[in-house]
C-alpha cells in the first residue's frame, strides 16, 4: 500500500484579511517571531515522513520560492563575515532529501481549484494538504498523527476540532459518527453553514490527507460558496464512493490567517523562544499580562 510521500501547500490566496501586509508578499511568509508560517508547515510535513513539497503559488509568491532555494549571496556574505553558525542554519533549513516543486494557479478560483492544480505532480498517490496559515502546535506534530491514522485506515482523513456554534460559518463542518478514540466517520460535510443550519460543531482545519480520487471529484464540482471551487464540495462528492474519516488532532491551533490568531501565536511562540523568550516573558509580566 502507498505511503503519503507528497504534500500540497496552497499558497495562492489573496490574503485580504492581512492587507496591507499581504499586498506584495504572501501571508504564508508572515513570521511567527523569526520563522515564516510556511516553514512551520513544511517542517510539520517533514516530521510526517513526507519528502515532496508541492507549492501551489499565485501572484507575488516569488518570496516562497526564494525562501526554500539556495541563497548564494547571503551564504557568501555570512561566510565572509565568519558567521558560521548562521551559515549552517540557512544551509540546513530543510533536510537534503526534500524536493520542492512549484505550480502556478493562474487565477485564485478557490482552494479546491488550487488542490486540483497539483494533480499532474501528485499522480495516483494519497497526499497531504497543509494550509500554512493554520499553525498547529502538537506533539507528535499533527500531520504525523494524521499519516499514522491514514496508515491504519487507508482512506482520506480530515483534521478536525470542535468550534463554538457561532463560528460554523467560517469552516467546513462535518456530520460524523465516532469509530475510535479521536476518529469519526464522516457522513456529510458542508462549507460555511449558518450556525442554525450546521449539522454539528466539528470543523475541518487546514490539514487533510486525500486519496487521488479527489481529483476526479474536483474536476466535476461547480463553483460553490463565494463563487469558488471549494475543496469541501469535492470531499462531499468523494463521500459518495469512498469512506472519509475525521480525526480530532491532539494539539493547539492558531488561526494565523486572522489578526487575533496571529497575535496569539506570536505571544506563545515568543515566550518559548530560546533567544528572546525569558526577556519577552518578563516584558509581558511588566505589562500585567
Ligand atoms: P483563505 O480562505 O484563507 O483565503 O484560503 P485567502 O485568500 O488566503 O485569505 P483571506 O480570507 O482573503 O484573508 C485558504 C487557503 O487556500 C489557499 C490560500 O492561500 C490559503 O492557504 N487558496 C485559496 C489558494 O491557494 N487558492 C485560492 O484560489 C484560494
Amino acid at each position: 500500500m502507498k505511503k503519503v510521500r507528497k504534500a500540497v501547500f496552497p499558497v495562492a490566496g489573496m490574503g485580504t484579511r492581512f492587507l496591507p501586509a499581504t499586498k506584495a508578499s504572501p501571508k504564508e511568509m508572515l513570521p511567527i517571531v523569526d520563522k515564516p508560517l510556511i516553514q512551520f508547515a513544511v517542517e510539520e510535513a517533514v516530521a510526517a515522513g513526507i519528502t515532496d513539497m508541492v507549492f501551489v503559488t499565485g501572484r507575488s509568491k516569488r518570496s516562497i520560492e526564494d525562501h526554500f532555494d539556495k541563497a548564494y549571496e547571503l551564504e557568501s556574505e555570512l561566510h565572509a563575515r565568519g558567521k558560521d553558525e548562521l551559515l549552517d542554519f540557512v544551509r540546513n533549513m530543510i533536510p537534503k532529501n526534500i524536493n520542492c516543486i512549484y505550480i502556478r494557479q493562474a487565477e485564485a478560483l478557490g482552494l479546491g481549484h488550487a488542490v486540483l492544480c497539483a494533480k499532474p505532480v501528485i499522480g495516483d498517490e494519497p497526499f497531504a494538504v497543509l494550509l500554512a496559515d493554520d499553525l498547529l502546535d502538537g506533539q507528535p506534530p499533527v500531520m504525523k498523527q494524521m499519516t499514522d491514522t491514514y496508515d491504519y485506515y487507508r482512506c482520506s482523513v480530515l483534521g478536525v476540532q470542535d468550534v463554538p456554534r457561532a463560528d460554523t460559518r467560517s469552516y467546513g463542518i462535518v456530520d460524523a459518527r465516532k469509530v475510535a478514540d479521536r476518529v469519526e466517520q464522516v457522513g456529510a460535510i458542508v462549507e460555511k453553514p449558518k450556525p442554525d443550519d450546521a449539522p454539528s460543531t466539528l470543523a475541518v482545519v487546514g490539514r487533510y490527507i486525500l486519496t487521488p480520487r479527489i481529483f476526479h471529484h474536483l474536476e466535476n464540482v461547480k463553483p460553490g460558496a463565494g463563487g469558488e471551487i471549494q475543496l469541501t464540495d469535492g470531499i462531499a462528492s468523494l463521500l459518495s464512493e469512498e469512506q472519509v474519516l475525521a480525526y480530532r488532532y491532539a494539539g493547539t491551533r492558531y488561526d494565523c490567517g486572522s489578526k487575533l490568531g496571529y497575535l496569539q501565536a506570536t505571544v506563545v511562540f515568543g515566550q518559548r523562544h530560546p533567544e528572546v523568550g525569558p526577556a519577552f516573558d518578563a516584558y509581558l509580566k511588566s505589562l500585567g499580562a
